[in-house]
C-alpha cells in the first residue's frame, strides 16, 4: 500500500547491445533515444497505490476510452541525472521535483505519490539504467516522471485508477543549434494561462495550448515564444518551456514574480540564490513587455537568459514581435548568463563544492 510503496526491480531480458547503445549516447539530441526500462505504478481508488515496478521499457496497452484522452488528467517532471568524472551520478534537487509533481497532482485531482515513493523510483531506474547516462559535455540521462488518468471510463471527473510512470532519455542540447544565442518570438494573440487555471502545474494541457503559438515562433524564425499575463497583456511570465531573468545595467538581476500562472521553475529557484552567491543583488518582480523593449533599445537591460532543466541557462538574442525586433546587447549573451551557468554546470557536474546541499548521489 501507498505509505511504504517500493519499487521492484524486473530486469529486461532484451537490453540494447553495448554498440547500439554507444552509437545512441554518441549523439543523443534531446528526447528521441530510451534507457531498457521504466518505472510503473498503478493507482485505483480502491487500494491506493499499488504494483510498482521497474520493467522494461516498452508500450503501454490502453483502452480508446482512457480518460486521459478525452480529458487531459495528466502532469509530468522534468529532471536529469548526471554523470560526475569519478563516474558517480547524481541527481540535483530531486525533492524539490517530487514536492512539485505532488503540487501539480493537487492541482489536476491526481492522487499524490508520497515522496519517498517517486525518489525510490528515480534511484532505482538510474541504478539498472546506468550505463545509459552519457560522459562528457553537457550531457545527462533525462528523467521524465509522468502521472494519468487510465480508467477507461467518459465520464468527468477525476479518474478512479491512475498510471505513474517514470522513463528515461540520454541527453545533449535541447536546442538543435546547441548552446547558441536563441530569438524570442511574443506570442499577443495567445496566452497560456490564467489567474486560477492551471499555469502553475506541469500539466500537458498547458503544453498543448503553447504548440500553435510555438510553431508561429518557428515561423518567425525564432527558437521559443515568450508568453504575456492573460488579464492585461502587459506583464512577461515565461517561455512554453523556460523561465526568464533579466541584467540590468546596474548589474541587478530581475525575474517575472510568482503570479499564480507561471511554473515555479527549480533552475529559476536556484538562480535566485546563486546569483546572489555571485554577488548581485536579484528582484522577483513584474516586468512589463514595454520594459524589455524599450531596456533592450537604451542598454538599460544588457542580458537576458532562459532557464529551466532541459535548455539549462540559454542566452536570450533578441525579442521579436508583429511589427519589430529589438536585440539584447550585441546578442550573444553576457557576462552574468555565462557566470551563472558555469556556476550551475560546475555544482551539477560535482565540479564546484556543493555549498546549498543540492546534489543528491545514486549509485
Ligand atoms: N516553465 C515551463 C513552462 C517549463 O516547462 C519549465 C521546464 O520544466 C520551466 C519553466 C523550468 O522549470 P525547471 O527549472 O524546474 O525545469
Ligand atoms: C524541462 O525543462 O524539463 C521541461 O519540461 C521543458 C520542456 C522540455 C517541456
Amino acid at each position: 500500500m501507498s505509505a511504504d510503496l517500493q519499487f521492484t526491480v524486473e530486469p529486461n531480458t532484451q537490453p540494447a547491445s553495448d554498440d547500439q547503445r554507444a552509437q545512441t549516447l554518441a549523439n543523443p539530441g534531446f528526447g528521441q533515444h530510451f534507457s531498457d526500462h521504466m518505472a510503473i505504478a498503478t493507482w485505483t481508488r480502491e487500494n491506493g497505490w499499488h504494483d510498482a515496478r521497474i520493467t522494461a521499457f516498452g508500450p503501454l496497452e490502453l483502452s480508446p476510452a482512457t480518460s486521459v484522452f478525452h480529458y487531459a488528467q495528466t502532469i509530468f517532471e522534468g529532471m536529469k541525472a548526471y554523470r560526475h568524472l569519478d563516474d558517480s551520478i547524481h541527481l540535483f534537487r530531486p525533492e524539490a521535483n517530487a514536492a512539485r509533481f505532488n503540487r501539480s497532482a493537487q492541482r489536476l485531482a491526481l492522487p499524490e505519490l508520497p515522496e519517498d515513493a517517486f525518489l525510490d523510483s528515480l534511484h532505482k531506474l538510474i541504478e539498472i539504467d546506468k550505463a545509459w547516462v552519457p560522459a562528457g559535455g553537457e550531457t545527462s540521462l533525462y528523467l521524465r516522471p509522468f502521472m494519468f488518468g487510465s480508467d477507461p471510463f467518459l465520464g468527468v471527473r477525476p479518474s478512479a485508477q491512475v498510471t505513474y510512470c517514470a522513463i528515461a532519455s540520454p541527453a545533449g542540447s535541447y536546442f538543435a543549434k546547441g548552446v547558441k544565442p536563441v530569438r524570442i518570438w511574443l506570442s499577443e494573440e495567445y496566452t497560456r494561462a490564467a489567474p486560477g487555471g492551471t499555469g502553475a502545474a506541469k500539466t500537458g494541457g498547458n503544453y498543448a495550448s503553447s504548440l500553435l503559438a510555438q510553431a508561429e515562433a518557428i515561423e518567425q524564425g525564432c527558437d521559443q515564444v515568450a508568453f504575456l499575463d492573460a488579464v492585461e497583456k502587459k506583464w512577461i511570465e515565461e517561455l512554453g518551456g523556460m523561465n526568464l531573468y533579466f541584467v540590468l545595467d546596474d548589474s541587478t538581476v530581475v525575474t517575472p514574480e510568482l503570479s499564480g500562472t507561471i511554473l515555479e521553475g527549480i533552475t529559476r529557484d536556484s538562480i535566485l540564490k546563486l546569483v546572489t552567491d555571485l554577488g548581485y543583488s536579484v528582484t522577483e518582480r513584474k516586468i512589463s513587455i514595454d520594459e524589455w523593449r524599450e531596456g533592450a533599445a537604451s542598454g538599460r537591460i544588457q542580458e537576458v537568459f532562459a532557464c529551466g532543466t532541459a535548455a539549462v541557462i540559454t542566452p536570450v538574442a533578441s525579442l521579436k514581435w508583429n511589427g519589430g525586433e529589438v536585440q539584447v546587447a550585441d546578442g550573444e549573451g553576457g557576462k552574468v548568463t555565462a557566470a551563472v551557468r558555469s556556476a550551475l554546470l560546475d555544482l551539477q557536474y560535482g565540479r564546484a563544492t556543493d555549498t546549498h546541499g543540492w546534489m543528491t548521489k545514486v549509485c
